[in-house]
């Protein structure tokens, strides 16, 4: 069989686009495998047989270049979300694939940077449903949830100097299977003291309720409860 990273070797073996691109931007890919040796390191941060439902721990790649350590870490995370194993229904086997993907975040300041590494996760979630899934139809709505999901967490920013900026969604996946609440806060805190002159950061933002993976494109912003009634966006 081949190997789930041999399919991102094009990207992981050309490890540079263009000298100019290595000028401008340090752009050299690292290799599949120093990104297995680095992964190693932080073993305990993957799920394993004793830790299966292990799969929810959070990775930010602050300068993701093609998305090699992020397509590495999502790989090692599906390597426990097994349809029929721990996840005997659909539902509650896309949730697991869902809650894998959300808690790996990429940034990067070049704009086809951060397209290439969503198509190769996309791609690499592609291969697990098509593997795991075989027959079996995907729901309506679950590819809709990878793509607001590599919408809120893939982002092109300039890490060094957006910090304050960047707003960064933390996926809290409910009991209830496919329910989820989204935290809105920047990665890094804006200074303790006052800057008169400064911009005023947004408020963290918050789901006032659970809301189901099948609606999360439909709402990019953070669901209100209307206090006289019904539940407004
Ligand atoms: C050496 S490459 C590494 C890519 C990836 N981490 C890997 O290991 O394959 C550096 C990456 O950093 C990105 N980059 C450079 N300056 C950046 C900045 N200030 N903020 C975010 N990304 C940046 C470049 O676009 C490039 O993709």
């Amino acid at each position: 069989m081949v190997s789930p990273t041999a399919r991102h070797r094009e990207v992981i073996i050309s490890q540079t686009k263009t000298r100019q691109r290595v000028r401008d931007l340090a752009e050299v890919y690292t290799h599949e495998r120093e990104v297995t040796a680095m992964l190693d390191l932080v073993s305990d941060m993957f799920p394993s047989l004793d830790r299966p439902r292990d799969i929810g721990r959070t990775f930010l790649e602050p300068a993701c270049g093609a998305g090699n350590f992020l397509v590495g870490i999502l790989d090692r995370k599906l390597a426990y979300v097994k349809f029929g194993g721990l996840y005997r229904s659909v539902a509650t086997f896309e949730t697991a694939v869902l809650r894998a993907l959300s808690s790996i975040y990429g940034i990067d300041i070049d704009p086809e940077n951060v397209e290439q590494s969503r198509q190769f996760l996309k791609a690499d979630i592609a291969h697990h449903m098509n593997l795991q899934l075989n027959t079996v139809p995907v729901s309506d709505g679950f590819w809709l949830a990878v793509e607001a999901i590599l919408g809120t967490n893939v982002i092109r920013a300039d890490t060094l100097k957006d910090g304050q900026r960047i707003r960064l969604v933390e996926y809290h996946w409910q009991r209830k299977t496919g329910y989820v609440i989204r935290d809105w806060s920047p990665l890094e805190e804006p200074n303790a003291q006052f800057d008169l002159f400064g911009e005023v950061p947004d408020e963290c933002q918050r789901d006032e309720v659970a809301i189901h993976y099948s609606l999360l494109a439909d709402s990019p912003e953070a669901v209100r409860v209307e206090r006289h009634g019904g539940r407004t966006k």
